[in-house]
C-alpha cells in the first residue's frame, strides 16, 4: 500500500531488534537479565489500584471532558504548585494519555513544516521522531560526557538557528540521568524566551532526583510563562506506566490548541485511569519516597560496579533510573559499535541493554536499574565477564 509521506519521516526504534531477540530468548527459557525496560519494577501502589476499581464499580466509565475532569486538572495544578512552587491556573492544564501523548500533541500544536526543533544528545528517541512527524527538522545540541551530559545555555546558544521554533529539554534525562540545575535551566529558558523559542520541558523523571537535590521546575519561574510548556507524566512517579496519564501545563492558547487536537484523536484519557490518577496525586505520597530511596541505592551499586570493570566508564546519574556507561574500549576488540555490543552481550551473556545508537551517541549502552538488586548483581557480573572476554581478544 502507498503510505503517507509523513510515516517515512520516522523510523522504527533501533532497540526493536534487541527487544525482539530478547523476547525470543525468554520464550525459549533462557535465564535472561533484562536491563532494557524503561519502567518501574514496582507495582502501582494499592490505594491507586483501589481507586481504579472503585471507578469501575461506581460506573465512572463514560466520556469525560476532553482535557480531563476538572477535579484531576485541579489536583495536577495543586500538586505541581506544592512540589515546585508553580502557580498554574486550571485553564493552563490539560490531561493526556501519558507523557508521550502530551509531548506529541504539544509539538503538533507548535511546530510547522520546516521549523527547527533542538534536542540535546543523548536524547530520548521519541523526541526526534515526534518532531519529524510534525514536519520539523531536528537540530542536535551535543552534550559532553565529561560534563555528565548536562545541557547548558552555552550549548543551546551555539545550536540555535534562525529557524529554531522549539527546544525539547528533559531533566533528569533518559538515557543519561543528567540533571540540569535550576539556575542553568533558567538561563536556557531566558535564552529561549529572548529568541522566540518555545521550551518544552519534559518532567517525566522530575521526582527522581538523588543526592538530596530538591525537585524543581521551570513552571516556578513566572517570567517564562509565555514560552515554557511542561509535559508531565504519572507513569514513573507512581509506577503507573500502563494507566496512561500525562499532562500539559502551559500558556492557555497552547493548552486550547492541544485540546483541539485531542478532541479529534484520543478524546479524553481513560475515565478509570483519571480517578486513579486523582488518588495518586491527592492520596498518601510515601510510595514515591520509597521508590526514590531504592533507586538511589541501586544507582550507587550500579555505578560503582560498572566503573570497577576494566574498559568501562560511567558518569554518575543525578536522577531517573538509567546508567549510561561508555563501552567504546570494546570496539577495537571484535565489536563494531554499540548495537553490535548489545547484540553480542545478549547472545553470549544473556543480558539485554539498549544500544546508545538508539539515543544518538555511538559509544554507550543504556542500563535501566529499575530492577531488583539480585538481577543487577547477576547482570553486572555477566557484563564484567563479557568485557574480560573482549579484553582477552584485544
Ligand atoms: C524521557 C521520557 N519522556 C516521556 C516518557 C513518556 O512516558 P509516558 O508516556 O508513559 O508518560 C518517557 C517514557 O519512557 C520518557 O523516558
Amino acid at each position: 500500500m502507498k503510505l503517507a509521506g509523513r510515516v517515512s519521516r520516522i523510523s522504527t526504534s533501533q532497540t526493536m531488534a534487541v527487544n525482539e531477540k530478547a523476547l525470543q530468548m525468554r520464550a525459549q527459557g533462557v535465564d535472561l537479565v533484562d536491563f532494557g525496560a524503561g519502567e518501574p519494577d514496582f507495582p502501582t501502589p494499592e490505594n491507586i489500584k483501589q481507586a481504579g476499581i472503585r471507578a469501575i464499580q461506581s460506573n465512572f466509565t463514560r466520556y469525560t471532558s476532553i482535557g480531563g475532569t476538572p477535579d484531576l486538572r485541579k489536583a495536577i495544578v495543586e500538586s505541581h504548585a506544592r512540589l515546585f512552587g508553580s502557580s498554574f491556573d486550571v485553564a493552563e492544564c490539560l490531561v493526556n494519555v501519558g507523557g508521550k501523548h502530551a509531548i506529541f500533541n504539544t509539538v503538533s500544536a507548535v511546530v510547522d513544516d520546516g521549523d527547527d526543533v533542538m534536542i540535546s544528545t543523548p536524547y530520548w528517541v521519541s523526541f526526534a521522531d515526534i518532531a519529524r512527524y510534525a514536519g520539523g527538522q531536528t537540530v542536535f545540541a551535543e552534550t559532553h560526557e565529561a560534563d555528565g551530559f548536562r545541557l547548558t545555555a552555552e550549548l543551546v546558544e551555539k545550536s540555535l538557528t534562525s529557524k529554531t521554533r522549539m527546544l525539547i529539554a528533559n531533566s533528569p534525562s533518559n538515557p543519561s540521568g543528567a540533571v540540569i540545575d535550576d539556575a542553568e535551566f533558567a538561563r536556557i529558558a531566558a535564552l529561549c524566551r529572548d529568541r522566540g523559542v518555545v521550551l518544552l520541558s519534559d518532567e517525566c523523571y522530575s521526582r527522581f532526583l538523588y543526592d538530596g537535590l530538591k525537585p524543581f521546575s521551570l513552571g516556578a519561574h513566572r517570567e517564562f510563562r509565555d514560552t515554557v510548556v511542561i509535559a508531565g507524566s504519572l507513569s514513573k512517579t507512581y509506577a503507573m506506566t500502563g494507566w496512561r496519564i500525562g499532562y500539559v501545563l502551559g500558556p492557555r492558547d497552547l493548552v486550547a490548541a492541544v485540546q483541539k487536537i485531542q478532541s479529534h484523536s484520543t478524546s479524553n484519557p481513560t475515565s478509570i485511569s483519571q480517578l486513579a490518577a486523582l488518588e495518586a496525586l491527592t492520596g498518601p505520597q510515601d510510595s514515591v519516597a520509597l521508590m526514590l530511596s531504592e533507586y538511589a541505592r541501586r544507582r550507587d551499586f550500579v555505578v560503582e560496579r560498572l566503573n570497577a570493570i576494566p574498559g568501562i566508564q560511567c558518569t554518575r546519574p543525578g536522577g531517573a533510573f538509567y546508567a549510561y556507561p561508555n563501552i567504546a574500549s570494546a570496539f577495537s576488540r571484535g565489536i563494531k559499535d554499540s548495537l553490535d555490543f548489545s547484540v553480542q552481550l545478549l547472545e553470549k551473556s544473556h543480558v539485554a541493554v539498549v544500544p546508545g545508537s538508539a539515543f544518538g551517541t555511538s559509544d554507550h549502552i543504556r542500563i535501566s536499574y529499575a530492577t531488583s538488586m539480585e538481577q543487577l548483581d547477576k547482570g553486572l557480573t555477566r557484563i564484567a565477564e563479557f568485557m574480560r572476554e573482549c579484553n582477552r581478544k584485544g
